[in-house]
């Protein structure tokens, strides 16, 4: 495999590839980097390779000339090449598009630098472009070390036994176990028993289990192309239900303190249909309660009586699954009266977690929270507001304010119905 950067930085260069693998790789000769100075393919006196914008703007861009030139040039017509373009706008590189790319035997890495490169050079000589990531770097050389490095681990031979690639994050679909080295206790944090105890065929389990719950809980649509055994289905169906080693997670639906459309704090009325439809929400992703919250002794009064009609009464035997779902919904008077019997089921104060369809600061969002809660170190109760929302006074006393769900328009009124839906897959989906 041969790479030729493109760069107006050569200089950049000279270590990155200087270590370890990729350094073997060169000097093996399974890896050929040529760096290509980009001002000696400018025309223009003193190599100058960028202009002003048109229209204005603020910086400086490349210009197309001397990347042309130098396209031109390098390409080589007997390979199998590809010219790529480090833009924060392209692709997001991964694992899947590194094993894509070592089947080329030549890639061109163009490295831009100030406001980016001449659109038109997109248009004339990339054949694909690659963002390493939601976030901008001041040059393409950072994007291009990356590439150069990934791909070249999948190129056969790259990698000697001791750095094998089966093992790795992301092959087979699942993320790395944890890995330990010496010494056995450090800082009072001890080395898993299992690892000391010689028996390979244990460590194997534990190591594919540990896989099977990171990815789990970081990556969990991995799992659907990952290759498990019969007794790993089971491990993950385990991780997948209520009892499992999972989370310890609690809804409310505050009725009061909420928003009318006026702004104004008021108690809401109790709707049957939010009591049909989040308590088969919560049951189907394995919420311990869903508290009905409402001062109201009249409105109190009228979702006991649905609630029992399904619990206890008729409804019990006319529908199972609905019973089972209307189980898990308990009436009370105050979110307090949550957080003090969530602290007696489970000997701590819940983690609260506001949901709120306004952008703030210091929002959360889902895949942060979504750790916090597999990390399964405390419990969390989730409040989905009624009305206009949850009150202003409520989001303050709070731990955590998820972002809002938000689509591409401005039109933004989901039913709380749906919110909660979407809200409890994104936290606590198997992500099948
Ligand atoms: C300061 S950036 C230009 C950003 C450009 N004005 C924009 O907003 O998209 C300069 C160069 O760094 C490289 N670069 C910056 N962030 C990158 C990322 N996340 N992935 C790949 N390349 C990146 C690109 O080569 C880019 O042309």
């Amino acid at each position: 495999m041969k790479f030729d950067i493109v760069t107006i930085f050569p200089g950049f260069f000279d270590s990155t590839f200087s270590f370890g693998v990729i350094s073997r790789a060169v000097e093996n000769r399974m890896v050929e980097i040529n760096v290509h100075d980009l001002r000696s393919y400018s025309s223009v006196k003193n190599g100058k390779t960028d202009d002003t914008p048109y229209g204005g703007g603020s910086g400086m861009l490349m210009t197309p000339g001397p990347i042309g030139n130098a396209v031109s040039k390098i390409k080589e017509k007997e390979l199998r090449s590809a010219v790529i373009l480090t833009t924060p706008k392209g692709e997001e590189f991964d694992d899947r598009k590194a094993q894509e790319l070592c089947e080329f035997e030549q890639l061109i890495i163009l490295c831009g630098r100030y406001e980016g490169i001449d659109d038109r050079v997109s248009e004339l000589y990339v054949d694909m472009k690659i963002s390493t990531g939601k976030y901008v770097n001041s040059g393409g050389e950072y994007a291009c070390s990356l590439i150069v490095d990934a791909v070249s681990r999948y190129i056969p031979g790259v990698l000697g036994n001791t750095e094998s690639l089966d093992t790795e994050s992301l092959r087979n679909g699942l993320l790395e176990y944890p890995q330990y080295t010496k010494p056995r206790i450090y800082k009072g944090k001890k080395v898993p028993e299992v690892l000391l105890s010689g028996d390979h065929e244990k460590i194997r389990n534990w190591r594919r289990r540990e896989s099977i719950k990171s990815t789990f809980v970081q990556s969990p649509s991995f799992l659907d192309g990952a290759q498990l055994s019969e007794e790993e289905n089971s491990f993950l169906k385990e991780l997948k239900t209520r009892n499992s080693p999972g989370f310890n997670v609690y809804v409310a639906l505050v009725h009061y303190p909420a928003y009318n459309s006026h702004l104004e704090v008021v108690s809401t009325a109790f709707k049957s249909i939010d009591a049909h439809d989040i308590s088969r929400d919560a049951t189907t992703y394995g919420v311990k309660k869903f508290y009905l919250v409402n001062p109201v002794e009249e409105q109190r009064r009228l979702a006991e009586r649905l609630v029992n009609h399904w619990v206890k009464g008729e409804g019990k035997n006319f529908n199972e699954t609905k019973s089972k779902a209307f189980g898990i919904i308990s009436i009370i008077k105050t979110i307090q009266e949550a957080v003090e019997k969530i602290k007696e089921a489970e000997g701590q104060t819940p983690k609260i977690v506001a949901t709120d369809a306004r952008f703030s600061n210091n929002m959360t969002g889902y895949q942060e929270l979504r750790e916090k809660i597999f990390e399964n170190a405390e419990p969390f109760l989730i409040l989905f507001g009624t009305g206009w929302g949850l009150t202003h006074e409520t989001i303050k006393e709070v731990d955590y304010v998820l972002k809002p769900i938000s689509g591409y328009r401005e039109f933004n009124h989901l039913s709380v119905r749906s919110a909660a839906a979407i809200v409890l897959d994104r936290l606590l989906s198997c992500g099948a």
